[in-house]
């Protein structure tokens, strides 16, 4: 529900007060960050400029989310201290957005009365109605859900390189284990023609590499009804990447989050005759056992999942694949655990991002009663992590002595003698500069790179004349 409530307990007592420094900490996966690049944009666009420090901003907005527990009480000790703040400073805006602002809604404002915006992930384009509201002495609350316009004002983005474009907000999906179908709402596609102007906007700016998002990016396009693509009879992620490829400027496409339930051969096909998109796919199997995947209600078997990497790696034996696991779901047995080390070991991944299952409210697999014990968690975290480890490092040797195409990104901050950029499959890549270069920008350019070291989660690597 929307809802607002008119406040004179932390009413600015002085009308002349300027409020226009803001600082944004955002919590969680790209889609958040994403989020707060288009709010950090509608601020900015409002007057607003970014604050140096996150004790002396006039507007605070945290941008949670909820997917573990842990992310949910960080929030809590970030909030604690601002509300502190705003006892000495009344002016001070308070804003919550995000996936924990919108499981939690009204009741925020019970637990943190000194908030001045609670507002869900749907509303982030509306921000500047919203702060109007509050500027007007309310207290809203904002986790109703709603149709997703589009945003008019231009993100403020992190990077001047690389940028994330939304193409589909939601998940019609019901993993057993996950709280995003319940805080991110409904499936809901961007028009094609928006997207194609966002990112044509991007290239004119000198952005190269866009990175398209969804949570379930396969789904794109399944909630359009009619034809909105030229010639094309379908919208779907592999007509969206046809359809985007050929915007001038733009050297590198990549796309996230890819469910192994709908990833389909159409798309590696695509994805091999679009030479834009890179050879990155990140597809998370969460488990390597049968029958805890059926409790995890994800739709597919150990051997399907194999079978697609299957085939990417017929058609493109470079490719890295990454992915997310979770270990110690409800009434998982160490043998269960063990398939999940061993699918890794079997397939070679470039990277997985791990986690111990953590009970989410309103998720069916949070009510069962075989829930595991925190020790036990933690073992099979540290166990899984090493034999990821292990893998990313076993998989990076097949760079050594390689020539890398790498885009530069910027400087590694830890040397600032080094370049910083990334493969083509998504490694980051730390390159020398020799020194009669010293003097040239690269950021922004594809550079040849020979590399000649390499670790788990890196490379380095010397710059090549051609
Ligand atoms: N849409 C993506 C993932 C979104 S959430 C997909 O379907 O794969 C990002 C990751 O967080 C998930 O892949 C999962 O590995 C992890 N995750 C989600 N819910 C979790 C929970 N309750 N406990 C632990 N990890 C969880
Ligand atoms: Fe969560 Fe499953 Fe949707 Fe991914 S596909 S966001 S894991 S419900
Ligand atoms: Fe992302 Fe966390 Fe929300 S992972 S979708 S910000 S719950």
């Amino acid at each position: 529900m929307l809802q607002t409530k008119s406040r004179n307990d932390f009413k600015s007592q002085n009308s002349k007060f300027i409020s226009n420094s803001y600082w944004i900490t955002t919590f969680g996966c790209q889609m958040n960050k994403a989020d707060s690049e288009r709010m950090a944009g509608i601020l900015e666009n409002l007057g607003y400029i970014r604050a140096e420090d996150e004790f002396e901003a006039d507007l605070v907005l945290y941008n949670t989310c909820t997917i573990r527990d842990s992310a949910e009480q960080k929030v809590y000790s970030y909030l604690g201290r601002q509300a502190k703040r705003k006892h000495k400073i009344p002016e001070l805006k308070l804003v919550i957005a995000g996936c924990l602002a919108q499981q939690e809604g009204a009741s925020l404002l019970r637990k943190v009365p000194e908030l001045d915006l609670v507002m869900g992930p749907q509303h982030v384009n509306n921000l500047e109605n919203l702060l109007e509201r509050v500027d007007s002495g309310n207290q809203v609350v904002a986790t109703e859900d709603v149709y997703i316009s589009e945003d008019i004002t231009n993100a403020r983005r992190e990077s001047g390189i690389c940028a994330w474009v939304n193409i589909i907000y939601g998940c019609n999906e019901r993993c057993s284990y996950c709280v995003v179908p319940s805080v991110r709402g409904k499936e809901q596609s961007r028009l094609p023609l928006a997207i194609k102007d966002e990112i044509k906007s991007l290239a004119k700016n000198n952005y190269k590499e866009i990175t398209l998002l969804g949570q379930n990016i396969d789904a794109y396009g399944r909630d359009l009804s009619g034809r909105f693509i030229e010639g094309s009879d379908t919208t779907s992620l592999s007509d969206l990447l046809e359809y985007i490829h050929d915007i001038n400027g733009i050297k590198r496409i990549r796309f996230a989050t890819s469910h192994p339930r709908y990833f389909s051969k159409k798309l590696i096909q695509t994805c091999l005759q679009l030479e834009k998109v890179c050879e990155h796919f990140h597809i998370p199997f969460q488990s390597g056992n049968n029958e805890i995947l059926r409790l995890m209600s994800r739709g597919y078997t150990v051997d399907k999942y194999k079978k697609i990497i299957d085939n990417i790696r017929s058609l493109m034996p470079h490719a890295s694949i990454t992915a997310d696991a979770i270990v110690a779901f409800p009434g998982e047995t160490e043998n269960q655990f063990r398939d999940t080390l061993k699918l890794i070991n079997d397939i070679g991944f470039d990277l997985v991002n791990t986690a111990a299952y953590s009970p989410r409210p309103n998720t069916p697999a949070a009510k069962w009663t075989n829930q595991i014990p925190e020790d036990i968690k933690k073992d099979r975290l540290n166990e899984l992590n090493e034999t990821v480890e292990l893998n990313s490092r076993k998989r990076n040797q097949r760079y050594l002595y390689e020539n890398e195409n790498i885009l530069i990104e910027g400087y590694n901050p830890k040397n600032l003698s080094q370049l910083m950029g990334r493969t083509r499959t998504n490694r980051l890549t730390f390159v020398e500069i020799p020194p009669e270069k010293k003097h040239l920008d690269f950021i922004g350019n594809e550079i040849n790179v020979k590399i000649k070291e390499v670790r788990s989660f890196s490379l380095s690597g010397v710059m090549l004349d051609r």
